[in-house]
């Protein structure tokens, strides 16, 4: 409508040049109509917010605080003897019924064990190899490449051991849960009994953090648990944190060295930023402040 209107504008000012201004206003209608598309896609984006945030308050589910997680400052790395506890809780507690397949002992050299005592910890397991030159499957002691072995074969035979509800692998749990730190923690602090009118099945426990409320995994930590061997008091939340700061490392392995090239890149930007501006504001000066004449010959 705009571009027939600015058509008859100008046919109108070709034949009357002094009432063709008039018209002028509707030709705005184009950069109305642009704005209009904005506001209304401003006001969508805001309308989607609200109607998301909405939806999901709906769902049966508690949501975890916010704790103040000590590695979540930009240049805070990661604590390794928490690391090494949280070996320890997933080793003697998580173990039993979740797998960590993506973890490989070698990789433990260096952030929770020394060589020797990753060496002495795959050993300890039986891997199942083969098949050798008979066709037959074999078991022999874990080497530094290995995998950690799963609790279970198989999805159903984890299935069968836990009234029908699967554990899921805890490499990756930690990126794979919306706002996982705190999600974590609450889950292994947040037992409780159910409130009334719950009711639950058998093998269930009832957990506010987890969506619907009834958990498949009974209440496995409490005070004093396990035994730390640095002497470190195992109450309830300190293995929690321990665990959950374990897995933050096994679902981000490059927690640390992303920091450091954060120290390391901040570094070289700022060098290269004031060698820049050195250059554009003293050697450049000269050549952008000049002027350049055209004096014609008389
Ligand atoms: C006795 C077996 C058992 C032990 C021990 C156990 N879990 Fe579980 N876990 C389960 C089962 C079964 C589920 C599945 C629950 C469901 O889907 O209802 C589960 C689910 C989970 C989930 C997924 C929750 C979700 O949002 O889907 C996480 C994370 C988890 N466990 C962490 C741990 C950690 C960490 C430990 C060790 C401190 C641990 N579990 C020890 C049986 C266990």
């Amino acid at each position: 409508m705009a571009s027939q209107l600015c058509g008859i504008r100008a046919t109108l000012r070709r034949k009357f040049p002094t009432i063709g201004w008039r018209f002028a206003p509707f030709c705005k209608l184009k950069r109305l109509r642009g704005c209009f598309g904005l506001a209304l896609g401003v006001l969508g984006a805001f309308g989607g917010q609200i109607y998301a945030s909405d939806v999901s308050a709906l769902i049966d589910v508690l949501r975890p605080p916010s704790y103040p997680w000590d590695f979540n400052g930009i240049i805070a790395t990661l604590d390794h003897a928490s690391i090494r506890r949280g070996w320890e809780v997933y080793k003697t507690v998580c173990s039993e019924c979740h797998s960590a397949k993506y973890l490989a002992f070698r990789e433990l050299i260096g952030v929770t064990h020394t060589e020797q005592e990753a060496k002495a910890l795959a050993e300890a397991v039986e891997i199942k190899d083969g098949p050798d030159e008979n066709g037959e499957m074999f078991t022999r002691p874990g080497r530094l490449s290995d995998c950690i072995p799963p609790p279970f074969p198989n999805e159903e035979a984890a299935r069968a051991a836990n009234n029908g509800a699967f554990p899921p692998d805890l490499t990756y749990v930690i990126n794979a849960r919306h706002d996982g730190q705190n999600y974590l923690f609450s889950l292994l602090t947040g037992w409780s009994d159910p409130p009334a009118g719950v009711t639950l099945e058998d093998g269930q426990s009832f957990n506010a953090y987890f969506p619907g409320g009834a958990i498949g995994m009974g209440q496995i930590i409490d005070d004093g648990a396990i035994e730390f061997e640095d002497g470190t008091y195992a109450s309830q939340s300190q293995i929690a944190k321990d665990v959950v700061t374990f897995l933050t490392w096994t679902a981000n392995p490059e927690f640390d060295t992303r920091k450091l090239w954060l120290i390391k890149s901040t570094g070289i930007l700022l060098i290269l930023l004031i060698s820049v501006s050195y250059l554009t504001r003293f050697k450049f000066s000269s050549l952008k402040s000049r002027k350049i004449y055209y004096l014609p010959r008389k």
